[in-house]
């Protein structure tokens, strides 16, 4: 298969952020703003994935990532194979080892795994020959969801470095916060973590030494006030509690939570005029943000849904051609 030269990737799998180079995130970025310009203009876009099998795996429900990776991959000419487990064989005893080897019996080139469990996606790449993709594995890594956010924040900034971004939320528990915390500080970016205190792991403060020179758990401060963690920042970025990883009553109740974090209209007044509010999803509007908050013109939810699609498409592309 000819490899994409005007784009660097050296990685099989993509299981997190931490170990790409910044040639292979700058990679997704630029191949990622190709296709967007593709589907905005309603261009036509060429196969490069044509005959190319993609496993869907999908242990946790999924709006966006499974249909934005089952679109990525259509558009690119592949055939997407969606497997939920609450109606696969899952259901009648199958281990997750023997369904990787069942699915990679079945001529995969590609497996893309969503689980509940942290970890999963690396337990999948040891036991299969094909490229797999971490849809999110319990609390550990969202590394799609992180390129997206990245992806969309260098669209309205250019560079991120000194940008102040706050993260509001369940820090702890949330996926989608590590990931983002490894990248965005990468890419130069301030973190500012808000939450209640037993949702903020302590060790996000430290220069955490154990980890690659590339990425660190630097530029991070925490601030429980919110008032105090959103007053400069460029970004605000809500996270969903994530109450099905809470095995431990961690905070009195979601209304006792929304009381002192959730981001509301009388917010929006003490805040920069251009700061932008980001959401992964699910929104559950009332506890992390107020309905007008997710519907104000500051609010980048939309956005981070359409690019996720470009930069799945940018994914699926460089892991294939360069494999
Ligand atoms: N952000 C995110 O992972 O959303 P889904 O659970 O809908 O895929």
């Amino acid at each position: 298969m000819p490899s994409n030269k005007k784009h660097s990737w050296k990685h099989k799998h993509l299981l997190d952020v931490d170990s790409l180079a910044s040639t292979e995130y700058k990679s997704i970025f630029s191949l990622a703003e190709k296709y967007n310009k593709l589907l905005n203009n309603k261009k036509m876009i060429k196969k490069t994935l044509s005959n190319v099998n993609i496993f869907n795996l999908f242990y946790e429900p999924s709006t966006r990532t499974r249909a934005s990776f089952e679109l990525a991959g259509k558009l690119l000419g592949a055939n997407v194979i969606n497997i939920a487990s609450n109606i696969s064989a899952t259901q009648k005893g199958e281990s997750l080892i023997n369904t990787i080897k069942t699915i990679n019996a079945m001529h995969s080139d590609i497996i893309i795994l969503r689980h509940e469990d942290s970890g999963a996606a690396y337990l999948a790449s040891q036991n299969t020959d094909k490229s797999v993709i971490n849809a999110g594995d319990g609390s550990h890594a969202h590394p799609t969801q992180a390129l997206t956010d990245s992806y969309t924040l260098l669209r309205k900034f250019k560079s991120l470095k000194n940008i102040k971004i706050t993260m509001v939320g369940d820090i702890k528990h949330s996926r989608v916060a590590r990931s983002n915390i490894l990248l965005l500080t990468k890419l130069g970016a301030k973190i500012t973590l808000c939450g209640p205190k037993v949702l903020i792991p302590k060790s996000f403060s430290t220069d955490n030494k154990s980890r690659s020179k590339e990425f660190s758990f630097k530029n991070i401060n925490i601030e429980h006030d919110l008032d105090k963690a959103i007053k400069n920042a460029d970004v605000i970025m809500a996270l969903r509690m994530q109450t099905e990883r809470q095995h431990s009553k961690n905070i009195p109740s979601l209304k006792e939570y929304a009381k002192k974090y959730q981001i509301t209209n009388r917010h929006l007044h003490s805040i920069n005029k251009n700061c932008l509010l980001m959401h992964p999803g699910p929104v559950n509007e009332g506890v992390e943000i107020s309905k007008e908050v997710a519907e104000s013109s500051l609010s980048q939810i939309e956005e981070q849904v359409s690019n996720g699609v470009a930069v799945r498409m940018a994914i699926l592309e460089l892991i294939y051609l360069n494999n």
